[in-house]
C-alpha cells in the first residue's frame, strides 16, 4: 500500500539541471561527508591506475576532492587535470582544492549538458563518481559518447554510483533510498540506484554496494 501510494507520487521525476544546481549551490561542502562513497572510490583510484595518468577529465567534480586527492598523491607531477560541474558553489571549492596545482589543473561550470570542453583524444583517464545516478537516460548516452570522444584509445572510463543492494542490509538501504527519492529527489541529491556494469560500454564501474570486475580498458568499443 506504501509502495503504491510512493510511485503514484514520484513517477518518473527527475530534478532538472536547474534544480540540481540549485541543490549542489546549497549541499557545497556537505558531499564530502557521504561516507558511503569512500570504499567505493578507493577500489576505483586503486583499478584505474592513476598514477600512470597523463591526463585525467572529470565530469561533475563536486567540490574537488578527488582531484585534489589524485594529483597530491596519486598520479605524477606532470599529469594534466580538467574538471568541470553544473555547481557554482562546487567548481569554486574545486578551484581551492586543486589551486597550487593551477599551471596544469583546471576546473569550471557548464549549463549541464553533459559536454567537456577539452579535444578528442586528450584524456588517458574519464571519471565521473556519483554522477550518471542523478542524468537522464539520454544524458548518460551523451556522457559516454563525450567519454569515448575525449579518451585516447586505451582510455580508462572510471566510473562509480549507487546501484542495487546485493545484501539483505543494502537490499533494505535501497529500498529506503527509492522511497525518499519518489517521495521527492531533492532528498537523496537527485540520485538512485542504477546499474552500470549493464552499459555497452567497457569501463571500471564501481558501485557503492557492490564492486563490478574491471573488464579489459584495452578492448574499449
Ligand atoms: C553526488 S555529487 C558527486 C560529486 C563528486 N563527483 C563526488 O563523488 O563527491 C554530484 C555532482 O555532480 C554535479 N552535476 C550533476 N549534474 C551535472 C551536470 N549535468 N553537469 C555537470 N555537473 C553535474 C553536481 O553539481 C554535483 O557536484
Amino acid at each position: 500500500m506504501v509502495q503504491i501510494l510512493i510511485n503514484k507520487l514520484g513517477e518518473n521525476k527527475m530534478l532538472t539541471y536547474n534544480e540540481v544546481k540549485r541543490f549542489y549551490d546549497d549541499f557545497g561542502r556537505k558531499q564530502d561527508r557521504q561516507l558511503y562513497e569512500e570504499s567505493a572510490i578507493n577500489d576505483l583510484i586503486e583499478q584505474g591506475k592513476f598514477g600512470e595518468a597523463k591526463y585525467i577529465v572529470e565530469f561533475g567534480c563536486g567540490t574537488g576532492n578527488l582531484a585534489s586527492r589524485l594529483l597530491k598523491s596519486v598520479s605524477s607531477g606532470e599529469c594534466q587535470y580538467r574538471g568541470v560541474d553544473i555547481s557554482q558553489t562546487m567548481v569554486a571549492l574545486c578551484q581551492k582544492n586543486i589551486e597550487q596545482f593551477s599551471e596544469r589543473a583546471t576546473c569550471y561550470r557548464n549549463e549541464g549538458e553533459p559536454k567537456i570542453d577539452v579535444q578528442n583524444q586528450i584524456a588517458d583517464r574519464f571519471v565521473s563518481t556519483y554522477v550518471l545516478d542523478l542524468l537522464t537516460e539520454k544524458d548518460v548516452t551523451t556522457l559516454l559518447n563525450e567519454a569515448h570522444r575525449t579518451l585516447l584509445p586505451g582510455g580508462y572510463l572510471c566510473l562509480a554510483s549507487l546501484t542495487h543492494g546485493v545484501s539483505p542490509v543494502s537490499r533494505v538501504v535501497e529500498i529506503l533510498w527509492r522511497g525518499l527519492y519518489k517521495l521527492n529527489p531533492s532528498i537523496v541529491g537527485g540520485c538512485r540506484p542504477i546499474n552500470l556494469a549493464e552499459r555497452p560500454c567497457k569501463s571500471i564501474c564501481v558501485n557503492s554496494f557492490k564492486t563490478s570486475p574491471a573488464s579489459d580498458p584495452e578492448t574499449r568499443s
